[in-house]
């Protein structure tokens, strides 16, 4: 264990699904559960600790309401927030979690200014966005969980489709989170076949718009909250890549100063994670078609920055 001490704010199903994880992986020494709902992280620590002695694994899970015990963690998970209730969309949860996500990434300037933050709190590239500005942390260490999550429900369901292992899959995913992502099918290949060597032009844009809905789908049948399993994975995959200095190729959501012609704004492209956080962007060509994609990807994320502007105005 290189890392010292990850911490988790946020102890709802994600966070508290992230430090059950970053436990298990023994990616940190001290894994550190923040909640501003009293016992909750404490219950839920004090749960999962009691459980490392099946599972074997030594990291420490410790539940608090302050910030003291996060102080000089290397990685902080932000989780905290409200989730998505039926009916509602992300943009909903606007002002409310941008709120949360200040006051949090404030707490973390603080008590760890040397800290990589990988946000997770919805509407994702906005909420980014918010943590860069709070915490004055360069791009290198502010980083959004979008794509991981989003192309793992993309290869979720070319492996069920096509009935093959998830394991041979690759593909990428652009743009913002959520609806107006912008899956590359030129880049999703299994083991090496081009996808559209394997399924019709209509299975794949079936898939991709299953993927697209892909958040909306689980809430529908949960009805009371959102997904966590699949969104907790992510993080923590992000977070594996940076510990180990794996230098993985992920999509994330990172602030871009030109790249895709884009700038000063949050959106999800290939990201090498590694040491460090962010170590460097790639860019991919896109034809034309995706390239409009992205442009109306970043044009949403734009109009909610905006919009959460003049509600704060
Ligand atoms: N500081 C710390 N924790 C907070 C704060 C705050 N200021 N405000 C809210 N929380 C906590 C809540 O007490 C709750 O335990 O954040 C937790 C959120 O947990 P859930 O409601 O279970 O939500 P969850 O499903 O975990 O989703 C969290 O991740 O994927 C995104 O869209 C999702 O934005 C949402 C976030």
């Amino acid at each position: 264990m290189s890392v010292k001490k990850i911490t988790v704010v946020g102890a709802g199903h994600v966070g508290a699904t992230c430090s059950q994880l970053l436990a298990q992986q023994e990616l940190a020494r001290e894994v550190i559960l923040v909640d501003i709902a009293e016992g909750i992280p404490q219950g839920k620590a004090l749960d999962q600790w009691e459980s490392a002695p099946i599972l074997g694994c030594d990291s420490r899970v410790i539940g608090t309401n302050g910030y003291e015990e996060a102080a000089g963690s290397d990685i902080f998970i932000v989780t905290a927030g409200i989730a998505r209730k039926p009916g509602m969309s992300r943009d909903d949860l606007l002002k409310i979690n941008a709120g949360v996500v200040r006051s949090v990434c404030g707490e973390i300037k603080n008590v760890a200014p040397d800290s990589i933050v990988i946000v997770v709190t919805n509407p994702l590239d906005v909420m980014a966005q918010v943590a860069l500005e709070t915490t004055g942390f360069p791009r290198e260490r502010v980083i959004g969980m979008a794509g991981v999550l989003d192309t793992a429900r993309y290869r979720s369901f070319i492996a069920l489709e096509l009935d093959v292992s998830i394991e041979d899959i690759q593909a990428l995913v652009l743009g913002g989170h959520g609806d107006t992502m912008v899956p590359l099918a030129s880049y999703t290949s299994v083991s090496g076949i081009p996808l559209t060597q394997l399924l019709a032009q209509d299975r794949i844009d079936a898939l991709v718009e299953r993927t697209r809905k892909g958040g909306g789908e689980i809430v529908a049948f949960l009805k009371t909250g959102s997904a966590y399993y699949a969104p907790a994975a992510a993080a923590v995959q992000m977070a594996e890549a940076i510990v180990k200095d794996k230098k993985r190729i992920l999509p994330c959501a990172a602030w871009l100063q030109g790249e895709y012609g884009m700038n000063d704004m949050y959106l999800g492209v290939p990201c090498m994670l590694g040491e460090g956080g962010l170590q460097r962007i790639f860019e991919v060509e896109l034809d034309a078609d995706e390239k409009a994609a992205l442009a109306s990807s970043a044009e949403h994320v734009r109009s909610t920055v905006a919009a959460l502007k003049a509600l704060e105005a």
